[in-house]
């Protein structure tokens, strides 16, 4: 068999080449059982560090951990087998130098096996991405609201309303896809801005809360599910988990209460 025949997940160079074609569709991922069932409908799944927040109820994604990071990358490669995964660099793995980055990234991906890992960041990051993908490890990126610059930016706030915080965006896309990567993530940007830098980058945009202007979308998974109990004003809600899970934990707390759980089809008979 053929080095390629074993290739089955869609690749960075993929994604790269959907530019400007139909849109690229991603969410986040954490886990092995929703990574399998998300990974049908979606070009990339990302294990972001929103993690800290959703899963480990973090006020924010600076604590999370190059270990965390690992260890859910892990599980979402076991529960996908198609599309491709990408690994969030987390806060503090990679901003000290070229080489501190290279070092995260290639255990992210030696411990994971995944296809790609993303660092935000705009020029300041410019010489870490090229520096990756001359190592061949392909990068995504990220501009415009950046999580983990919460406490420089002074909190979650939507960028280039002003003039100049709109050519400091373009500023560091422009670095960005510049330097080497294969997407980049547009993150609470002006609508004028996310078409701008659309429009200018030669490589696929993947909005959120950048309007529909991008290349692609991505959501938080347990946000689009209405599992995640506050959303921002960019989410739609595409379903309604958290009332499912009320109402079936509801049904199973009556049931065992009024031991109708566990009936005859779920217990165990000695051989006869
Ligand atoms: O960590 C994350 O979930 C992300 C998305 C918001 C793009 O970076």
């Amino acid at each position: 068999m053929s080095v390629e025949a074993n290739i089955r997940r869609v690749t960075a160079v993929d994604i790269r080449a959907r530019k400007g074609g139909e849109p690229i569709v991603s969410l986040t991922s954490y886990h092995a059982h929703t990574a399998a069932i998300i990974d049908p409908f979606v070009d990339f799944m990302l294990v972001g560090d929103s993690l800290g927040m959703v899963m480990h109820g973090m006020e924010t994604t600076i604590p999370v951990t190059l270990d965390m990071m690992i260890l859910q990358g892990q599980a979402v490669m076991r529960g996908s087998k198609r599309a491709l995964v990408v690994v969030d660099l987390p806060f503090g793995s990679y901003e000290e130098s070229p080489a501190v980055a290279f070092r995260s990234a290639v255990r992210i991906m030696k411990e994971t096996g995944c296809g790609a890992v993303k660092m935000e960041g705009g020029r300041q990051m410019a010489e870490t991405v090229r520096f990756l993908v001359d190592r061949g490890v392909p990068v995504m990126g990220h501009v415009g609201l950046t999580p983990q610059a919460i406490n420089t930016m002074g909190g979650f706030k939507v960028q280039g309303r002003s003039e100049a915080s709109a050519e400091a965006v373009l500023a560091d896309a422009d670095a960005i896809a510049a330097a080497g990567a294969f997407a980049m993530v547009v993150e609470g940007v002006v609508e004028p801005l996310a078409r701008a830098i659309t429009e200018r980058v030669p490589i696929p945009t993947i909005g959120i809360g950048a309007s529909p202007a991008c290349d692609g979308q991505i959501l938080v998974l347990e946000d689009m599910l209405g599992l995640s109990p506050r959303v921002p004003k960019f989410v739609k809600r595409f379903g309604s988990l958290a009332g499912m899970i009320e109402e079936s934990v509801s049904a199973y707390a009556g049931a065992v209460r009024d031991r109708s759980f566990p009936g005859e089809e779920n217990v165990y008979k000695p051989k006869t």
